[in-house]
């Protein structure tokens, strides 16, 4: 059975849809209760419900084969998998986000509060800028209304929530989006396993989009 670790939450649940559509159903994990792991046997799949943050955890490990991550995480953590497809759901932007009026004074530091240091910092160290990181678990734009920093390097998704609390899209750093990944020891083994995953995924993706078009 090939072990999947699933994002808890909307984005799981799309990409689980896409997964039932490339035949690998699950009907025990549609159903509401909260259960954290489901199987299908006839499919070969078992499916486990883990926080976003912790997916590439599990699959680094090899307690799940293959996993679903945002390239958020695996920009920031850098950790030791094979990425194999962009799954073109959860698609953000990361951005540099302040107030509208704000203009960077290169002769002072500029203090950046994020929840990603690493991303925050590869991007000003390209433009050698120093800055001060400050590193934030969640509700990041409050950091610039209070003082705390100058700017934030976060997750824009709608734009929402930068809009109502007053802040505005300064840079853009990089797009974002879910990956398939895997543990480097289960690709080894299961390869034609993964790989058929990954094609029918593809092929799920590639109907979607010409349904869009
Ligand atoms: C993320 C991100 C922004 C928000 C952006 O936060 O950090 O706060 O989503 O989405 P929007 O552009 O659609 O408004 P998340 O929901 O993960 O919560 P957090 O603040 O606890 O990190």
């Amino acid at each position: 059975m090939l072990n999947i670790a699933l994002p808890k939450g909307r984005l799981g649940e799309q990409v689980y849809g896409m997964l039932k559509e490339a035949g690998y159903p699950c009907p025990a994990l549609e159903q509401p209760d909260r259960r954290l792991i489901f199987e299908n046997e006839k499919a070969g799949v078992r499916y486990f419900w883990v926080k976003p943050h912790d997916v590439t955890i599990y699959v680094e490990r090899g307690a799940a084969d293959v996993g679903i991550a945002g390239k958020d995480i695996l920009l920031e953590y850098s950790p030791e998998l094979f990425e194999l497809l962009d799954l073109k759901a959860g698609n953000c932007r990361m951005c540099v986000a302040g107030p509208a009026d704000f203009r960077d004074n290169r002769s002072r530091m500029l203090r950046v509060a994020t929840k990603f240091p690493r991303i925050a910092g590869d991007f000003y160290a390209e433009k050698s800028r120093d800055v001060e990181l400050i590193k934030l678990n969640g509700s990041i734009e409050l950091a610039p209304i209070l003082g705390l920093s100058d700017v934030i390097v976060d997750i824009v998704e709608t734009g929402r929530t930068l809009f109502e609390n007053g802040l505005t899209v300064l840079e853009e750093v990089c797009p974002i989006s879910a990956r398939l990944v895997a543990n480097p020891a289960a690709y080894r083994f299961r390869r034609e396993e993964i790989d058929t995953l990954t094609m029918r995924l593809g092929e799920v993706i590639k109907a979607s989009g010409e349904r869009e078009n």
